[in-house]
């Protein structure tokens, strides 16, 4: 720590990408997904992980309690709503964390009150009095949100914060929930309650902006300006609708101009694209190519002027450097007779780390790409690991072999054999064109009702050898998941695609059939 970060204020952050982000339909991950997500949070410098909602089904309790068990330095966080048997659930899952907190809620705004819940404002006191009451015997560790804050009038949102404060919250934290407030409200908020609540200052205050309207950054940072030491948010802005604040613009804002807005996070910048890759692949939500800091074009100058000065001083058309948020300064490809050191020595350059056996894997992987493709880049090697990434041991569906016929004449077809539940299982379909031949043999195999919603091509690099990443997005029943992968032959990543969802498919079943019916979860 510099000098001078050392004399700004610590704003801490608090990652929810597990438990808001995973909420955007379509965003369904894997517990392995998950706790790789988690890992990378926690070595990043992340302060609270909110690693899920244990009573949402028995899928969020088991990933928050091998979160809660794994993390070395983050607080563990997990959602309950305002009832004892949320909160009994939560700290179930967290009870083995180092630093466990529960996080309980109730909405306060008027529409919540009388619609949602259908209390009047003096039994919402009482709940926040007695479930916070209760997550304090359980945590010493306890946040509390009035969600829909911003809506909520001025001052019964001052009588909800006092009671939380007096039954011993830690921390409180205030939602935008729908993203509706601007920058000034937002500070003016903060101040209200700093003036009017007794001991508030002893607390942590938090924001929590959804981006309905575009500003929850900038809602964010004006509550840190009025008082608030605590940001919410997700990497890549997932959430549900617009998405939360994105982790990586509130980080790198307070970092660039540290000299208007005198604060310091405890991240570790550099592993910021790390973790945007790996977001980006669990929850299939790509990132926009002009998304500030980690869009594809976030550090590309395309222009004649802008090429010409950042060649000659980089400063002049960049504001921060691309190392600063773990972009790679050596892009040189690799190939055929790239060894294991210069490999790893890759992987650590992008900013991945991986246990030995997914090393060898990965390894494996690469010389059969470089046998394919004679330049293997920086773009080609990201694709190799989060597809390996995705697909994980667990899988109760796995690809043994394919082979398809395709070409002018009819028909076209597929031979293809999964192994399903550790039993392999043949078949052979016909279709309109190779993909579909492939889906077709596959749906004989494979018990579901999905239908395809999406599916997308797009090649990793230029060329005629460049690998081809197939996004798709299958809907069951109203839920909706999706499925990412990479090959040079585009035919065998649009099949691991289609299985990587099926298996996502079958943890939603799993996660849909263990949830409790009535449950509503916050946004
Ligand atoms: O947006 C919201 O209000 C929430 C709460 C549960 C904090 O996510
Ligand atoms: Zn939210």
């Amino acid at each position: 720590m510099t000098d001078t970060t050392a004399a700004r204020d610590r704003v801490m952050i608090f990652d929810t990408t597990l438990r808001d982000g995973e909420q955007s339909p379509g965003a369904t991950m894997t517990l392995n997904e998950k706790l790789a997500i988690a890992q990378l949070l926690d070595e990043m410098g992340v302060d609270i992980i909110e690693a899920g909602f244990p009573i949402a089904s028995d899928g969020d309790f088991e990933a928050v309690s091998q979160i809660a068990r794994m993390a070395e330095t983050s607080v563990i966080c997990g959602l309950a709503r305002a009832a004892k048997g949320d909160i009994d659930r939560a700290w179930a899952a967290l009870e083995h964390a180092k630093k466990p907190r529960i996080h309980t809620f109730i909405g306060t705004s008027p529409l919540h009150r009388e619609h949602q819940l259908q209390m009047d404002k003096d039994q919402v006191l009482r709940k926040i009095e007695e479930t916070v009451s209760h997550a304090r015997s359980l945590c010493e560790n306890v946040q509390w949100s009035p969600m829909d804050a911003t809506r909520t009038e001025a001052d019964y949102l001052i009588e909800t914060v006092k009671v939380a404060v007096e039954r011993g919250a830690t921390t409180i934290n205030i939602p935008d929930t729908v993203g509706y407030t601007a920058p000034r409200e937002s500070a003016q908020i903060i101040k209200d309650l700093l003036d009017n609540v007794p001991d508030l200052d002893k607390c942590i205050i938090a924001t929590h902006c959804h981006n309905d309207l575009g500003m929850a950054t900038a809602n964010s940072l004006a509550a840190v300006e009025a008082g608030a030491r605590q940001i919410e948010c997700t990497i890549n802005g997932l959430g549900e609708r617009a998405g939360n604040t994105a982790l990586e613009e509130v980080v790198m804002a307070l970092k660039v101009r540290g000299d208007i807005m005198p604060f310091h996070t405890g991240v570790d910048t550099t592993k910021i694209m790390a973790a945007s890759r790996m977001v980006a692949t669990a929850s299939g939500f790509v990132v926009q190519p002009n998304k500030a800091i980690v869009g594809k074009n976030a550090f590309a100058h395309e222009s004649g002027i802008h090429q010409d000065g950042v060649l000659k001083n980089a400063e002049t058309f960049e504001i921060m450097r691309p190392q600063d948020v773990g972009l790679s300064d050596n892009a040189l490809p690799m190939g055929k007779h790239s060894g294991r050191a210069a490999f790893r020595a890759k992987l650590k350059d992008l900013g991945i780390e991986m246990g030995d056996n997914a090393f060898q894997e990965a390894f494996v992987r690469f010389k059969t790409l470089a046998d394919t493709k004679k330049d293997v880049f920086d773009d080609d090697l990201i694709a190799l690991i989060d597809d390996e990434r995705t697909s994980t041991a667990n899988d109760r569906i796995k690809l043994k072999f394919m082979r398809v016929i395709a070409g002018t004449e009819d028909p076209k077809s597929a031979d293809v054999v999964l192994t399903i539940d550790g039993e392999d299982h043949a078949a052979t379909a016909q279709g309109d064109g190779p993909v579909d031949a492939v889906y077709k043999a596959i749906d004989d195999l494979v018990d579901h009702e999905a239908v395809l919603k999406v599916y997308s091509v797009q090649a990793v690099t230029d060329g005629i050898d460049a690998q081809a990443t197939v996004s798709i997005r299958l809907e069951e029943g109203g839920k909706i998941v999706q499925g990412q992968a990479a090959d040079t032959d585009t035919i065998v990543s649009s099949a691991r695609a289609y299985i990587i969802a099926l298996n996502k498919l079958l943890v939603r079943r799993e996660k849909t059939a263990a949830s409790n019916s009535d449950i509503s979860i916050a946004s």
